[in-house]
Protein backbone atom coordinates (compact mmCIF):
# COMPACT_ATOMS: atom_id res chain seq x y z
CA UNK A 1 0.00 0.00 0.00
CA UNK A 2 2.85 2.22 0.89
CA UNK A 3 5.10 1.87 -1.96
CA UNK A 4 1.81 2.16 -4.16
CA UNK A 5 1.37 5.62 -2.86
CA UNK A 6 5.38 6.41 -3.17
CA UNK A 7 4.64 5.18 -6.94
CA UNK A 8 1.63 7.36 -7.91
CA UNK A 9 4.09 10.29 -6.30
CA UNK A 10 6.32 9.47 -8.55
CA UNK A 11 4.35 9.29 -11.60
CA UNK A 12 2.17 12.79 -10.51
CA UNK A 13 5.95 14.28 -10.03
CA UNK A 14 6.48 13.21 -13.09
CA UNK A 15 3.87 14.14 -15.26
CA UNK A 16 3.51 17.53 -13.51
CA UNK A 17 7.44 17.97 -14.80
CA UNK A 18 6.47 17.14 -18.17
CA UNK A 19 4.07 19.53 -18.29
CA UNK A 20 5.91 21.97 -17.23
CA UNK A 21 8.84 21.34 -19.84
CA UNK A 22 5.93 21.10 -22.47
CA UNK A 23 4.81 24.65 -22.23
CA UNK A 24 5.41 26.69 -24.34
CA UNK A 25 3.41 30.28 -25.31
CA UNK A 26 2.54 31.53 -29.02
CA UNK A 27 3.36 34.76 -29.45
CA UNK A 28 2.40 37.65 -32.03
CA UNK A 29 4.98 40.67 -31.58
CA UNK A 30 4.34 44.26 -34.51
CA UNK A 31 7.65 45.47 -34.89
CA UNK A 32 6.56 47.94 -37.66
CA UNK A 33 8.15 51.02 -37.56
CA UNK A 34 10.22 50.97 -40.65
CA UNK A 35 13.61 51.84 -39.06
CA UNK A 36 16.03 49.10 -38.59
CA UNK A 37 17.18 50.29 -35.02
CA UNK A 38 13.95 49.71 -34.01
CA UNK A 39 13.77 46.58 -36.11
CA UNK A 40 17.09 45.26 -33.73
CA UNK A 41 15.71 45.76 -30.58
CA UNK A 42 12.69 43.52 -31.37
CA UNK A 43 14.31 41.08 -33.35
CA UNK A 44 16.57 40.47 -30.36
CA UNK A 45 14.21 40.23 -27.22
CA UNK A 46 11.97 37.64 -29.33
CA UNK A 47 15.00 35.62 -30.72
CA UNK A 48 15.84 35.16 -26.83
CA UNK A 49 11.69 33.79 -26.40
CA UNK A 50 11.88 31.78 -29.11
CA UNK A 51 15.26 30.27 -28.29
CA UNK A 52 13.43 29.27 -25.28
CA UNK A 53 10.80 27.33 -27.39
CA UNK A 54 7.99 29.96 -27.46
CA UNK A 55 5.99 29.97 -30.71
CA UNK A 56 7.05 33.42 -32.55
CA UNK A 57 5.20 34.96 -35.39
CA UNK A 58 7.00 38.52 -35.67
CA UNK A 59 5.25 41.41 -38.16
CA UNK A 60 7.79 43.78 -39.30
CA UNK A 61 9.23 44.67 -42.19
CA UNK A 62 12.50 42.38 -42.36
CA UNK A 63 12.96 39.14 -42.25
CA UNK A 64 14.98 37.52 -39.77
CA UNK A 65 18.20 36.12 -40.55
CA UNK A 66 19.19 32.20 -39.40
CA UNK A 67 15.58 32.27 -37.19
CA UNK A 68 15.57 29.75 -34.79
CA UNK A 69 13.33 26.48 -34.71
CA UNK A 70 10.04 28.23 -33.55
CA UNK A 71 9.98 31.25 -35.51
CA UNK A 72 7.75 32.46 -37.91
CA UNK A 73 8.13 36.19 -39.73
CA UNK A 74 5.30 38.09 -41.56
CA UNK A 75 7.28 40.52 -43.39
CA UNK A 76 5.46 43.79 -44.57
CA UNK A 77 7.20 43.91 -47.82
CA UNK A 78 7.08 47.25 -49.18
CA UNK A 79 4.42 48.67 -47.02
CA UNK A 80 6.33 52.05 -45.89
CA UNK A 81 7.23 52.68 -50.03
CA UNK A 82 7.35 56.12 -51.12
CA UNK A 83 7.72 57.76 -47.64
CA UNK A 84 9.70 60.89 -48.50
CA UNK A 85 10.68 62.72 -45.41
CA UNK A 86 12.34 65.22 -48.05
CA UNK A 87 15.86 66.52 -47.21
CA UNK A 88 16.79 65.01 -43.58
CA UNK A 89 18.62 68.09 -43.11
CA UNK A 90 15.61 70.23 -42.28
CA UNK A 91 14.77 67.78 -39.51
CA UNK A 92 17.64 69.25 -37.80
CA UNK A 93 16.36 72.86 -37.37
CA UNK A 94 12.74 71.57 -37.00
CA UNK A 95 11.12 73.05 -34.31
CA UNK A 96 9.65 70.58 -30.99
CA UNK A 97 6.01 71.78 -32.52
CA UNK A 98 6.59 70.77 -36.00
CA UNK A 99 8.12 67.70 -35.00
CA UNK A 100 5.17 66.24 -32.99
CA UNK A 101 2.79 66.69 -35.84
CA UNK A 102 4.84 65.38 -38.63
CA UNK A 103 5.93 62.58 -36.20
CA UNK A 104 1.80 61.82 -35.63
CA UNK A 105 0.98 62.14 -39.20
CA UNK A 106 3.52 59.55 -40.48
CA UNK A 107 2.70 57.43 -37.56
CA UNK A 108 -0.93 57.23 -38.25
CA UNK A 109 -0.05 56.90 -42.56
CA UNK A 110 2.35 54.11 -41.15
CA UNK A 111 -0.25 52.36 -38.90
CA UNK A 112 -3.02 52.52 -41.79
CA UNK A 113 -1.00 50.63 -44.19
CA UNK A 114 0.28 48.27 -41.77
CA UNK A 115 -3.57 47.33 -41.49
CA UNK A 116 -4.53 46.91 -44.58
CA UNK A 117 -1.39 45.15 -45.90
CA UNK A 118 -2.52 41.31 -47.11
CA UNK A 119 0.00 39.73 -44.95
CA UNK A 120 -1.28 41.54 -41.81
CA UNK A 121 -5.14 40.81 -42.78
CA UNK A 122 -3.96 37.77 -43.36
CA UNK A 123 -2.80 37.18 -40.02
CA UNK A 124 -6.13 38.58 -38.38
CA UNK A 125 -8.53 36.09 -40.15
CA UNK A 126 -6.73 33.46 -40.17
CA UNK A 127 -7.90 30.81 -37.16
CA UNK A 128 -4.97 30.71 -35.37
CA UNK A 129 -4.68 31.28 -31.58
CA UNK A 130 -2.26 33.24 -29.55
CA UNK A 131 -1.61 33.40 -26.04
CA UNK A 132 0.08 36.88 -26.16
CA UNK A 133 0.28 39.75 -28.13
CA UNK A 134 3.89 41.91 -28.05
CA UNK A 135 3.98 45.74 -29.71
CA UNK A 136 6.40 48.56 -30.37
CA UNK A 137 4.59 51.84 -29.15
CA UNK A 138 5.27 53.91 -32.13
CA UNK A 139 2.02 55.70 -33.19
CA UNK A 140 -0.05 52.51 -32.91
CA UNK A 141 -2.73 52.71 -30.74
CA UNK A 142 -5.12 51.03 -33.16
CA UNK A 143 -2.88 47.99 -33.42
CA UNK A 144 -3.99 47.53 -29.93
CA UNK A 145 -7.02 45.54 -31.18
CA UNK A 146 -4.92 41.94 -31.95
CA UNK A 147 -5.36 41.82 -28.11
CA UNK A 148 -9.35 41.79 -28.60
CA UNK A 149 -9.45 39.72 -32.00
CA UNK A 150 -7.36 36.96 -30.15
CA UNK A 151 -8.01 37.14 -26.68
CA UNK A 152 -4.51 37.83 -25.09
CA UNK A 153 -2.93 40.20 -22.48
CA UNK A 154 -0.65 42.83 -24.03
CA UNK A 155 2.73 43.82 -23.71
CA UNK A 156 4.46 47.34 -25.03
CA UNK A 157 8.03 47.69 -26.02
CA UNK A 158 8.91 51.11 -25.61
CA UNK A 159 12.09 52.12 -27.71
CA UNK A 160 12.87 55.49 -26.30
CA UNK A 161 12.67 54.78 -22.06
CA UNK A 162 10.04 56.90 -20.19
CA UNK A 163 7.58 58.95 -21.63
CA UNK A 164 4.64 60.39 -22.55
CA UNK A 165 3.63 57.84 -24.96
CA UNK A 166 3.63 54.95 -22.42
CA UNK A 167 3.42 56.24 -18.86
CA UNK A 168 -0.04 57.27 -19.44
CA UNK A 169 -0.94 53.67 -20.55
CA UNK A 170 -0.18 52.36 -16.92
CA UNK A 171 -0.64 55.62 -14.68
CA UNK A 172 3.20 56.21 -14.56
CA UNK A 173 3.20 60.20 -13.49
CA UNK A 174 5.60 62.02 -15.22
CA UNK A 175 5.70 65.83 -13.93
CA UNK A 176 6.75 68.14 -16.17
CA UNK A 177 8.63 70.42 -13.71
CA UNK A 178 11.56 68.53 -14.05
CA UNK A 179 11.17 65.69 -16.45
CA UNK A 180 11.97 67.04 -19.87
CA UNK A 181 9.98 66.06 -23.37
CA UNK A 182 11.23 64.19 -25.64
CA UNK A 183 11.03 66.68 -28.29
CA UNK A 184 12.11 69.36 -26.89
CA UNK A 185 16.25 69.83 -25.61
CA UNK A 186 16.38 70.30 -22.06
CA UNK A 187 18.39 68.63 -19.89
CA UNK A 188 16.70 68.10 -16.41
CA UNK A 189 18.11 71.08 -14.75
CA UNK A 190 15.84 73.45 -16.20
CA UNK A 191 15.16 77.04 -15.78
CA UNK A 192 11.37 78.55 -14.84
CA UNK A 193 11.50 79.48 -18.07
CA UNK A 194 12.04 76.30 -19.35
CA UNK A 195 9.77 74.38 -17.11
CA UNK A 196 6.82 76.42 -18.19
CA UNK A 197 7.71 75.48 -21.77
CA UNK A 198 7.78 72.09 -21.19
CA UNK A 199 4.58 72.07 -19.33
CA UNK A 200 3.15 74.17 -22.26
CA UNK A 201 4.53 71.80 -25.16
CA UNK A 202 3.30 68.95 -23.06
CA UNK A 203 -0.29 70.27 -23.10
CA UNK A 204 -0.09 71.08 -26.74
CA UNK A 205 1.11 67.69 -27.49
CA UNK A 206 -1.73 65.91 -25.94
CA UNK A 207 -4.51 68.08 -27.41
CA UNK A 208 -2.88 67.66 -31.09
CA UNK A 209 -2.89 63.94 -30.00
CA UNK A 210 -6.61 64.13 -28.64
CA UNK A 211 -8.01 65.98 -31.73
CA UNK A 212 -5.62 64.67 -34.38
CA UNK A 213 -4.21 61.48 -33.91
CA UNK A 214 -6.97 59.67 -31.79
CA UNK A 215 -9.93 60.22 -34.08
CA UNK A 216 -7.60 58.61 -37.06
CA UNK A 217 -6.61 55.78 -34.77
CA UNK A 218 -10.36 55.14 -33.61
CA UNK A 219 -11.23 54.42 -37.53
CA UNK A 220 -8.49 52.71 -38.72
CA UNK A 221 -9.47 50.08 -35.03
CA UNK A 222 -13.02 50.42 -36.30
CA UNK A 223 -12.08 49.36 -39.76
CA UNK A 224 -9.29 46.73 -38.96
CA UNK A 225 -11.48 45.30 -36.20
CA UNK A 226 -14.89 45.82 -36.18
CA UNK A 227 -16.28 44.07 -32.93
CA UNK A 228 -13.33 45.71 -30.66
CA UNK A 229 -14.33 47.68 -27.40
CA UNK A 230 -13.64 51.48 -27.41
CA UNK A 231 -9.87 52.31 -27.79
CA UNK A 232 -9.34 53.28 -24.40
CA UNK A 233 -10.60 50.31 -23.32
CA UNK A 234 -7.90 48.54 -25.13
CA UNK A 235 -5.17 51.71 -24.28
CA UNK A 236 -4.68 51.15 -20.54
CA UNK A 237 -4.55 47.65 -20.64
CA UNK A 238 -1.51 46.89 -20.77
CA UNK A 239 -0.37 44.22 -18.75
CA UNK A 240 3.63 45.39 -18.98
CA UNK A 241 5.91 47.98 -20.53
CA UNK A 242 8.87 47.40 -21.07
CA UNK A 243 11.55 50.05 -21.77
CA UNK A 244 14.42 50.32 -23.29
CA UNK A 245 16.63 52.28 -20.84
CA UNK A 246 17.89 51.57 -17.76
CA UNK A 247 18.31 53.05 -14.21
CA UNK A 248 22.06 53.69 -14.35
CA UNK A 249 21.79 56.20 -17.90
CA UNK A 250 18.55 57.94 -17.18
CA UNK A 251 17.95 60.83 -14.78
CA UNK A 252 15.52 60.02 -11.80
CA UNK A 253 12.19 59.23 -13.38
CA UNK A 254 9.05 57.85 -11.33
CA UNK A 255 8.92 54.00 -12.35
CA UNK A 256 5.78 51.84 -11.66
CA UNK A 257 6.62 48.57 -11.17
CA UNK A 258 4.89 47.10 -14.30
CA UNK A 259 7.08 49.20 -16.23
CA UNK A 260 10.79 47.37 -16.58
CA UNK A 261 13.90 48.46 -17.56
CA UNK A 262 16.00 46.37 -19.77
CA UNK A 263 18.09 48.94 -21.58
CA UNK A 264 21.09 47.35 -22.64
CA UNK A 265 19.67 43.48 -23.46
CA UNK A 266 20.36 44.52 -27.29
CA UNK A 267 24.37 44.53 -26.62
CA UNK A 268 26.09 41.56 -27.45
CA UNK A 269 29.71 39.92 -26.76
CA UNK A 270 31.97 41.94 -29.45
CA UNK A 271 33.37 39.89 -32.50
CA UNK A 272 36.76 40.05 -34.19
CA UNK A 273 36.87 42.98 -36.74
CA UNK A 274 37.65 42.55 -40.09
CA UNK A 275 41.37 42.31 -40.43
CA UNK A 276 42.57 45.52 -42.14
CA UNK A 277 40.34 47.14 -39.46
CA UNK A 278 41.61 45.64 -36.77
CA UNK A 279 45.19 46.45 -37.64
CA UNK A 280 44.54 49.98 -38.37
CA UNK A 281 42.99 50.54 -35.08
CA UNK A 282 45.68 48.55 -33.28
CA UNK A 283 48.36 50.88 -34.81
CA UNK A 284 46.85 53.70 -33.64
CA UNK A 285 49.26 54.16 -30.86
CA UNK A 286 47.09 57.82 -30.09
CA UNK A 287 44.24 56.35 -30.39
CA UNK A 288 41.00 56.57 -32.53
CA UNK A 289 37.79 58.62 -33.40
CA UNK A 290 34.81 56.82 -34.58
CA UNK A 291 31.93 59.19 -36.74
CA UNK A 292 28.74 57.39 -37.81
CA UNK A 293 25.44 59.53 -37.80
CA UNK A 294 23.27 56.07 -37.94
CA UNK A 295 21.37 54.43 -40.01
CA UNK A 296 18.90 56.93 -41.18
CA UNK A 297 20.57 60.15 -41.48
CA UNK A 298 23.84 59.42 -43.68
CA UNK A 299 27.47 61.25 -43.62
CA UNK A 300 26.56 61.70 -47.52
CA UNK A 301 23.70 63.61 -46.79
CA UNK A 302 25.83 66.22 -44.75
CA UNK A 303 26.33 69.95 -46.84
CA UNK A 304 30.32 69.59 -48.39
CA UNK A 305 30.91 72.73 -46.39
CA UNK A 306 30.00 71.12 -42.81
CA UNK A 307 32.42 67.47 -43.96
CA UNK A 308 35.15 69.65 -44.96
CA UNK A 309 35.39 71.59 -41.47
CA UNK A 310 34.76 68.25 -40.05
CA UNK A 311 37.66 67.32 -41.99
CA UNK A 312 39.96 70.18 -41.36
CA UNK A 313 39.47 69.41 -37.41
CA UNK A 314 40.20 65.94 -38.31
CA UNK A 315 43.53 66.80 -39.53
CA UNK A 316 45.10 68.69 -36.85
CA UNK A 317 44.35 66.14 -34.22
CA UNK A 318 47.24 62.92 -34.10
CA UNK A 319 44.38 60.31 -33.31
CA UNK A 320 43.25 58.30 -36.56
CA UNK A 321 39.58 58.63 -37.41
CA UNK A 322 37.33 56.17 -38.42
CA UNK A 323 34.54 57.47 -40.39
CA UNK A 324 31.15 55.24 -41.69
CA UNK A 325 30.34 56.91 -44.61
CA UNK A 326 28.05 55.02 -47.22
CA UNK A 327 29.00 56.69 -50.51
CA UNK A 328 31.95 56.79 -52.72
CA UNK A 329 34.70 58.82 -51.86
CA UNK A 330 34.57 62.03 -53.84
CA UNK A 331 36.61 64.77 -52.08
CA UNK A 332 40.10 64.66 -50.82
CA UNK A 333 40.80 63.86 -47.33
CA UNK A 334 43.62 64.19 -44.62
CA UNK A 335 45.72 61.03 -44.10
CA UNK A 336 44.45 59.96 -40.88
CA UNK A 337 41.00 59.36 -42.14
CA UNK A 338 39.72 56.41 -43.30
CA UNK A 339 36.14 55.80 -44.48
CA UNK A 340 34.06 52.37 -44.07
CA UNK A 341 30.76 51.97 -45.86
CA UNK A 342 29.33 49.75 -43.24
CA UNK A 343 30.92 48.90 -39.77
CA UNK A 344 30.14 46.47 -37.13
CA UNK A 345 29.26 49.33 -34.29
CA UNK A 346 29.08 47.33 -31.20
CA UNK A 347 32.46 45.74 -32.45
CA UNK A 348 34.64 48.78 -32.85
CA UNK A 349 33.17 50.55 -29.73
CA UNK A 350 34.83 47.64 -27.63
CA UNK A 351 38.22 48.55 -29.29
CA UNK A 352 40.31 49.33 -26.74
CA UNK A 353 41.91 52.01 -28.54
CA UNK A 354 38.63 53.68 -29.45
CA UNK A 355 38.85 57.19 -27.48
CA UNK A 356 35.91 59.08 -29.01
CA UNK A 357 32.28 58.30 -30.93
CA UNK A 358 30.94 61.20 -32.42
CA UNK A 359 27.45 59.97 -32.91
CA UNK A 360 23.77 61.91 -34.10
CA UNK A 361 23.09 60.35 -30.27
CA UNK A 362 20.71 57.50 -30.95
CA UNK A 363 19.72 55.71 -28.18
CA UNK A 364 21.12 52.73 -28.95
CA UNK A 365 24.41 53.97 -30.37
CA UNK A 366 24.33 55.43 -26.10
CA UNK A 367 23.89 52.50 -24.81
CA UNK A 368 26.59 50.54 -26.66
CA UNK A 369 29.10 53.59 -26.06
CA UNK A 370 28.44 53.41 -22.10
CA UNK A 371 28.23 49.76 -22.02
CA UNK A 372 32.12 49.88 -23.69
CA UNK A 373 32.95 53.26 -21.92
CA UNK A 374 33.32 55.62 -24.72
CA UNK A 375 32.59 59.21 -24.55
CA UNK A 376 30.86 60.74 -26.71
CA UNK A 377 29.75 63.87 -28.66
CA UNK A 378 26.65 63.86 -29.96
CA UNK A 379 25.34 65.88 -32.77
CA UNK A 380 21.64 65.31 -32.77
CA UNK A 381 19.39 65.69 -36.04
CA UNK A 382 15.99 64.38 -35.56
CA UNK A 383 13.27 62.48 -33.37
CA UNK A 384 14.56 62.89 -29.75
CA UNK A 385 17.73 62.42 -30.63
CA UNK A 386 17.98 66.32 -28.57
CA UNK A 387 16.82 64.92 -25.51
CA UNK A 388 19.11 62.57 -25.87
CA UNK A 389 22.51 64.38 -26.85
CA UNK A 390 21.08 67.14 -23.37
CA UNK A 391 20.78 63.87 -21.41
CA UNK A 392 24.44 62.82 -22.39
CA UNK A 393 25.32 66.47 -21.57
CA UNK A 394 23.52 66.56 -18.28
CA UNK A 395 24.44 63.30 -16.99
CA UNK A 396 28.42 63.73 -18.00
CA UNK A 397 29.26 60.70 -20.44
CA UNK A 398 29.80 63.15 -22.95
CA UNK A 399 29.24 66.92 -24.84
CA UNK A 400 26.85 67.97 -27.77
CA UNK A 401 26.96 69.90 -30.37
CA UNK A 402 24.02 70.91 -32.82
CA UNK A 403 24.92 70.59 -36.27
CA UNK A 404 23.95 74.36 -37.12
CA UNK A 405 26.29 74.81 -34.30
CA UNK A 406 28.96 73.24 -36.18
CA UNK A 407 32.07 75.55 -37.20
CA UNK A 408 35.64 74.74 -37.13
CA UNK A 409 36.46 76.45 -33.60
CA UNK A 410 33.34 74.86 -31.76
CA UNK A 411 33.92 71.33 -33.36
CA UNK A 412 37.89 71.00 -32.54
CA UNK A 413 37.10 72.57 -28.75
CA UNK A 414 34.79 70.05 -28.13
CA UNK A 415 36.73 67.09 -29.75
CA UNK A 416 39.98 68.39 -27.71
CA UNK A 417 38.23 68.44 -24.72
CA UNK A 418 36.37 65.01 -24.82
CA UNK A 419 39.83 63.50 -25.62
CA UNK A 420 42.02 65.72 -23.40
CA UNK A 421 39.97 66.15 -20.83
CA UNK A 422 40.38 63.12 -17.99
CA UNK A 423 36.96 63.45 -16.30
C1 LIG B 1 -7.59 26.37 -39.71
O1 LIG B 1 -7.74 26.57 -41.09
C2 LIG B 1 -7.06 25.61 -41.93
C3 LIG B 1 -7.29 26.00 -43.35
O2 LIG B 1 -7.13 27.37 -43.55
C4 LIG B 1 -7.58 24.21 -41.63
O3 LIG B 1 -6.82 23.29 -42.39
C5 LIG B 1 -7.43 23.92 -40.15
O4 LIG B 1 -8.01 22.67 -39.86
C6 LIG B 1 -8.10 24.99 -39.31
N1 LIG B 1 -7.80 24.72 -37.92
C7 LIG B 1 -8.72 24.81 -36.97
C8 LIG B 1 -8.26 24.51 -35.57
O5 LIG B 1 -9.89 25.08 -37.21
C1 LIG C 1 -7.89 43.64 -20.45
O1 LIG C 1 -6.96 42.62 -20.16
C2 LIG C 1 -7.50 41.53 -19.46
C3 LIG C 1 -6.36 40.58 -19.16
O2 LIG C 1 -5.64 40.28 -20.30
C4 LIG C 1 -8.59 40.86 -20.28
O3 LIG C 1 -9.19 39.82 -19.55
C5 LIG C 1 -9.66 41.91 -20.63
O4 LIG C 1 -10.61 41.34 -21.50
C6 LIG C 1 -9.00 43.09 -21.33
N1 LIG C 1 -9.99 44.12 -21.59
C7 LIG C 1 -10.19 44.61 -22.81
C8 LIG C 1 -11.19 45.67 -22.95
O5 LIG C 1 -9.58 44.16 -23.77
C1 LIG D 1 21.13 73.72 -12.08
O1 LIG D 1 21.27 74.99 -12.71
C2 LIG D 1 21.50 76.08 -11.83
C3 LIG D 1 21.57 77.35 -12.64
O2 LIG D 1 20.73 77.34 -13.71
C4 LIG D 1 22.79 75.85 -11.06
O3 LIG D 1 22.98 76.88 -10.12
C5 LIG D 1 22.74 74.50 -10.34
O4 LIG D 1 23.96 74.23 -9.72
C6 LIG D 1 22.39 73.38 -11.32
N1 LIG D 1 22.23 72.13 -10.58
C7 LIG D 1 22.79 71.00 -10.99
C8 LIG D 1 22.50 69.79 -10.15
O5 LIG D 1 23.46 70.91 -11.99
C1 LIG E 1 29.40 77.40 -30.89
O1 LIG E 1 28.51 76.62 -30.11
C2 LIG E 1 27.80 77.36 -29.15
C3 LIG E 1 27.05 76.40 -28.28
O2 LIG E 1 26.67 75.25 -28.97
C4 LIG E 1 26.91 78.35 -29.84
O3 LIG E 1 26.20 79.11 -28.90
C5 LIG E 1 27.75 79.25 -30.71
O4 LIG E 1 26.90 80.08 -31.45
C6 LIG E 1 28.61 78.44 -31.64
N1 LIG E 1 29.49 79.33 -32.33
C7 LIG E 1 29.41 79.50 -33.60
C8 LIG E 1 30.43 80.45 -34.18
O5 LIG E 1 28.61 78.94 -34.29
Amino acid sequence: MKSCGLRLCLLLTLTLTLFDYVTCAKILAVFHAPSFSHYILGAKLLRAVAEKGHHVTMISPFPLKDPPKTWRDIVLEDYAKGFNFGNLLNLATMSGYRKEITVNEVGCELIRRVATHPSFIGVINSNETFDLIIVERFMNEAILGLSHRFSAPYIVFSTIGYSRWTNDMVGNPGSTAYIPDLYLHYGNNMTLWQRFHNTFFYCFANLYRHFFTLPKQRSILKETFPYAPPLEDLYYNASLILMNTHVSIKYAVPSVPNMIDIGGFHVSPPKPLPKDLKQYMDDASNGVIYFSLGSIFLSKDMTPEIRDIILRVFSKFKQRVVWKWEDDITFSSPSNVRFEKWISQQDILAHPNLKLFITHGGLLSTIEAIYHGVPLLAIPIFAEQFMNAAEIESLGYGLKLYYTDITEENFSHLVNELLNNAR
